[in-house]
């Protein structure tokens, strides 16, 4: 029986010097120290030896269970107390972190805001909620005017009480959800006056049906530029350079009349196809041209509505799709997977 103890007390204290994990030191004093464990059931044992026995053993074997004990209770102690000084081996390979990255509309916005900058324009924003006014009146875009039909949106109902508290006024409709980021022109002209370059990136809201094509939140990139002796030329030229330094310098820049109320003349830019180089294939529908921006000199009225003299300045007003630049320049199909929020899809990019 003493050598029993003495080989278990050996095997023990060998093992709590070799235990660098206080889950298996508890483990491990269970199974020696427990109910069942191996030097409980040998005291056990001692019950069935005669009163003599008992006697020249029962200390030992009660020494060996107090010093036990005490080893186990000083290497879990210890280990406690590295575990807080925990050393950190700085030459292990580190655990990796998974980045998110930009969203594709916003790589594509700052590549915009890279290039702009560099030709001197400033980077403005403008309220989502705006006023009737701002978004189509001062825009040359009437009450009754059809060209309202093409960017119907969101009317948000104004309600407020009178001084009585009693009656709310349901009917004023005088906001609504931006269609465009062309109201920020007159913000921008009644804020900083001419002459004036900007760009002003920012979410549309339009009443739309959804489909693969249309979306009803939609970014745009607005760009105005005001100066004395400013012509079409220079929007050509402008935006010209622009898509050259997006799609590379062979891109050419045709433009195509079309009616904006804010703009006299108006047109639509179309660009080589950057996929097929003009010769024609699917994502230019066979015709070698991409729509990708509205654009026109800056109407009379619309300079007068933001406090330019039109006959000192002239100007021009460009609006691009983000979108549409994005969906082109990635080859996504759909635009409602842009505000979609879904990890496989935003992961590609
Ligand atoms: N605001 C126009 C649209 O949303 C685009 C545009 C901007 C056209 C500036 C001409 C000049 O369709």
């Amino acid at each position: 029986m003493k050598e029993k103890l003495e080989r278990l007390k050996k095997e023990v204290l060998e093992k709590l010097n070799a235990v660098k994990d206080i889950g298996i030191l508890r483990d491990l004093e269970i199974k020696i120290m427990g109910r069942k464990g191996e030097l409980t059931e040998i005291l056990r044992q001692l019950n069935e030896l005669s009163l003599e026995q008992k006697k020249s053993i029962g200390k030992f074997a009660n020494d060996i269970k107090l010093e036990l004990a005490e080893r186990f209770k000083q290497a879990a102690e210890i280990l406690e107390k590295e575990k807080k000084h925990a050393f950190v081996d700085l030459t292990l390979p580190g655990e990796g972190i998974r980045r998110g990255h930009l969203h594709p509309l916003t790589q594509v916005q700052n590549e915009f805001e890279d290039i702009f900058s560099s030709l001197g324009f400033m980077i403005l924003d403008g309220p989502e909620l705006e006023s009737d006014y701002f978004n189509f009146e001062a825009l040359n875009i009437t009450k009754l005017h059809p060209a309202r039909d093409m960017q119907d949106t969101f009317y948000v109902a104004r309600t407020h009480a009178d001084s009585t508290g009693t009656d709310a006024d349901k009917t004023a409709t005088d906001l609504v959800m931006r269609t465009h980021t062309s109201p920020v022109q007159i913000r921008a002209m009644k804020k900083y006056g001419a002459p004036l370059r900007c760009i002003v990136p920012g979410r549309c809201f339009r009443s739309e049906a959804t489909d693969v094509r249309h979306e009803h939140t939609l970014n745009q990139i607005e760009g105005l530029m005001i100066d004395k002796d400013i012509s079409w030329a220079d929007m050509k030229g402008v935006l010209e350079a622009v898509v050259r330094r997006l799609y590379g310098s062979e891109t050419k820049l045709r433009m195509r009349p079309k009616f904006y109320p804010f703009v006299e003349p108006g047109n639509n830019g179309e660009i080589t196809c950057f996929l097929c180089k003009g010769v024609g294939c699917r994502l230019c529908k066979q015709s070698g041209w991409l729509e990708i921006v509205g654009s026109g000199m800056v109407h009379p009225k619309v300079l007068v509505a933001g406090g330019i003299d039109p006959k000192i300045y002239q100007g021009f007003a460009f609006g691009f799709g983000l979108d549409r630049l994005a969906m082109l320049k990635y080859n996504i199909s759909d635009i409602r997977l842009l505000n979609g929020g879904d990890l496989r899809f935003l992961e590609q990019f």
